[in-house]
């Protein structure tokens, strides 16, 4: 299975990071040194993909200049020598090519999808959800497209979530495949603790059929009055198969204040130029607690 193509939803309203949202898109906020949505479309281009579509709002237009050339500073860079910060956005600039897709009104997850369908046209491709930042040896989209491949499916990256946390995810019932691979025999978005299938929950990595399109076409809101892409998934059950697959990795929620710090001290630590200075400053931080 070809997957050429990421979808990144980023038109949402970040009201979990008001007031720093009010003037900034959440998918900008640093994470260390880049943004947020630096990392989904790195990870995007480490597996393998050419073409990020961007799902974004008429109030988020600066999403877009992030990855457009900026030839006065790149040249000022370029005379002063030595090495260049830009080298990073250049690449992802470079190895893929960039589409933006306006969402006018936000009426959901699967409505954003939606939004993308004749960027995608009639092909598999991925979704990346930018709040979800996963630090992995492998690119995770990569770790999925391998499950793609080998059972020539859709597959929903998956992890296991505190029962009393299962009502903020989509939770799938799986039948086991092999070690840490399911068939998804149902799914269903932010069920109450009582009746979900597994504690198996979603996290923001999708590899899709184009029939997902049609899918949502035909699924009403669901959860919080929204078009659930949940749903849509659920719909698609009937006609094809969809697995599920765990991953090697760590995952962040950086569209919340506690999960933004968590990564940006994970991804801190994890850099050479960084780690050691913060891991001396953190333990002097600690022996006062
Ligand atoms: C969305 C999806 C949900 C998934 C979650 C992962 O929910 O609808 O199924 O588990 O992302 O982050 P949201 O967090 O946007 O409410």
């Amino acid at each position: 299975m070809l997957v050429r193509k990421v979808v990144i939803p980023a038109a949402g309203l970040g009201t979990r990071m008001l007031p720093a949202s009010l003037a900034v898109p959440k998918e900008l906020f640093p994470l260390v040194d880049q943004p947020i949505l630096h990392y989904g479309v790195e990870e995007s281009v480490n597996a393998g993909i050419t073409e990020v579509i961007i799902v974004t709002s008429p109030a988020k237009r600066a999403l877009e200049d992030y990855f457009k050339p900026a030839p006065a500073l790149e040249e000022r860079l370029r005379s002063r020598g030595g090495p260049d910060p830009l080298d990073r956005v250049r690449r992802l600039r470079e190895t893929a090519r960039f589409t933006y897709v306006l969402q006018d009104e936000q009426l959901g997850l699967g409505h954003a999808i939606l939004m993308a369908r004749e960027a995608v046209g009639d092909e598999p491709f991925a979704v990346l959800l930018p709040d979800d930042v996963i630090v992995a040896p492998t690119p995770v989209l990569g770790q999925l497209l391998q499950v793609a491949a080998a059972y020539d499916a859709g597959v929903i990256a998956v992890e296991e979530v505190r029962r009393a946390q299962v009502s903020s995810y989509g939770i799938i019932e799986p039948k086991k495949l092999e070690e840490g691979v399911y068939d998804v025999v149902s799914v269903v978005e932010k069920p109450s603790p009582e009746s979900a299938p597994s504690n198996l929950g979603i996290v923001g990595r999708y590899v899709l059929p184009p029939q997902i399109f049609e899918a949502l076409e035909h699924t009403p809101p669901g959860a919080g009055g929204e078009l659930q892409l949940t749903d849509a998934i659920a719909l698609l059950l009937k006609q094809q198969r969809i697995c599920a697959a765990t991953f090697q990795g760590a995952r962040y929620d950086a569209g919340s204040p506690l999960g933004l710090l968590q990564a940006s001290v994970a991804l801190s630590l994890a850099r050479d130029d960084l780690g050691p200075e913060l891991l001396d400053w953190l333990r002097v931080m600690l022996s006062g607690v």
